[in-house]
């Protein structure tokens, strides 16, 4: 058997896949791009991927060997699953092992941005630091705050969990009942337009899909509390960059943390950079020491069940299995 990694990952994954067959490793900072990775990927039974890699019909049409897509992440927009599964191909993710991880990151923005922490840090390597001041860095209190989360899943009902701890408020719009985070949270389900206009921090979980793509827009960052913080570890193309700097700009929000953006990277010159209001990291928000190695095991673990005929823990179209 035959492995194609489109990039370098934890150890503890790549040791597995060397135990089952040949693993060729892609062993550039940067991704292949498509016409490398087809050459790169030639003959390969498994491709494990990463969200930079876009796996669609063409693709899979000059990778005829593929047999299964393993991703490492849990978010799957890169991949067209259809296509995957029209041709035979089973798709598998990484959820759960990086729930925690990255709901940890999605809260540690949050008080990023109300505390003001990157900016106040920035200021003292400058020489800015002159005295304590009564007046300066205020932010704004957590405590008793209500958090609307976008998208009750499993890392918004963590990042929810969370907000418990701090007497926040829980928010939820989304189109089922999660009865789970009611009992458990004392979450409140609610509208978008209602959540929006109520919450203090609104945090975004949603997967991307053409229903969540420009979900939060200029009509939708208006409706937001001058005092709001959007905080997003989801998927940059939720959010319409435009619109978020302008409300940024003009303050008719407090604040933005984003740890994902369209495109990625964001340019270093781009206006949400520069904005004292707005935190950019580099979707970071699962990258543990831990947590990456368990999605390079999960990860490699799903494609060696699928290559072996057994069912693998996380896949998006088993019925392909059976086929
Ligand atoms: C990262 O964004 C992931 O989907 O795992």
């Amino acid at each position: 058997m035959r492995v194609a990694v489109t990039r370098k990952i934890p150890e503890r994954g790549l040791e597995l896949l060397r135990t089952f067959g040949e693993v060729v490793v892609w062993p550039e900072q940067l991704p292949p791009n498509r016409e490398q990775l087809v050459e790169f990927a030639r003959g390969a039974d498994g491709l494990l991927s990463l969200l930079t890699e876009p796996v669609d019909a063409e693709l899979l049409e000059q990778l005829p060997t593929v047999r299964v897509v393993s991703n490492f992440a849990v978010g799957f927009d890169n991949i067209d699953v259809a296509a995957c599964s029209a041709r035979g191909v089973a798709v598998c993710t990484t959820p759960d092992v990086l729930t925690d991880t990255t709901a940890d990151f999605a809260f540690a923005l949050l008080l990023a941005s109300a505390r003001r922490v990157v900016e106040s840090a920035n200021a003292v390597p400058r020489g800015d630091w002159k005295t304590w001041e009564p007046l300066g860095y205020l932010g704004l209190d957590v405590a008793g705050a209500t958090l609307g989360v976008v998208g009750m899943g499993r890392i918004g009902a963590a990042m929810a969990k969370r907000a418990t701890g701090f007497g926040m408020r829980i928010l939820y719009s989304d189109a089922i009942v999660r009865t789970d985070a009611e009992r458990e949270l004392g979450a409140e389900r609610v509208d978008l337009e209602t959540l929006l206009r109520s919450s203090d921090f609104i945090s975004l979980h949603v997967p991307l899909t053409p229903e969540t793509t420009g979900m939060i827009g200029a009509k939708q960052l208006a409706m937001m509390k001058p005092n709001a913080v959007l905080v997003n570890t989801s998927r940059g193309p939720v959010v319409d960059n435009e619109a978020l700097a302008d409300a940024l700009e003009k303050g008719t929000i407090w604040g933005a943390a984003l740890d994902v953006t369209n495109p990625e990277p964001l340019p270093a010159n781009h206006r949400l950079v520069s904005l004292p209001n707005c935190i950019v990291t580099p979707h970071v928000a699962s990258a543990t020491e831990e947590t990456r190695a368990n999605m390079s095991e999960l990860a490699a673990k799903n494609l060696i069940a699928v290559l072996q005929g057994e069912p693998p823990l996380r896949c998006l179209n088993p019925e392909v299995l059976h086929g």
